[in-house]
């Protein structure tokens, strides 16, 4: 089976007894604080592309709190999800919007597209899969 596309609606999971880490490619945009922060674990080159059992639990539950765009999260089997307070929403230099808290997108005629802890939309209307960002906007010279 080949890696899904950043447009399928899919969400994969790589699993240990400790950790669950969950990837949802259509919101990635590529900012790469995963592989640089835990390269052992994150290998875009790799197959699949996510080693969990390359390091601790709480090593990738760091590494993955980094994943600006939400299509990077973590779940530790038996213990219940923690749920942000508060929504935060801060327009990253030159790059997407950052939204963090109780998210939940919805398209024009109000269907969910995403609940989650975070998104990254688009703000430099680039993206080919909007409103999510997908990272067009570090090719297109958007400022702002
Ligand atoms: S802000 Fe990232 S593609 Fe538009």
């Amino acid at each position: 089976m080949s890696e899904p596309t950043t447009r399928d609606r899919v969400t994969r999971e790589y699993a240990t007894d400790e950790i669950v880490v969950e990837w949802e490619p259509r919101l990635c945009y590529h900012s790469h604080n995963c592989v640089r922060s835990l390269p052992e674990v994150f290998d875009e080159q790799a197959r699949p592309w996510v080693k969990v059992d390359a390091a601790s639990a709480d090593e990738i539950e760091a590494a993955v709190a980094l994943c600006p765009s939400g299509a990077l999260r973590t779940r530790r089997p038996g213990q219940a999800k923690r749920r942000p307070l508060g929504l935060d929403i801060r327009a990253s230099e030159n790059g997407p919007l950052l939204i963090r808290g109780d998210v939940r997108v919805l398209d024009a005629e109000g269907n969910v597209l995403y609940e989650g802890d975070k998104a990254a939309l688009c703000r430099c209307g680039g993206s080919a899969n909007k409103p999510f960002c997908d990272g067009t906007h570090a090719r297109n010279g958007f400022r702002g």
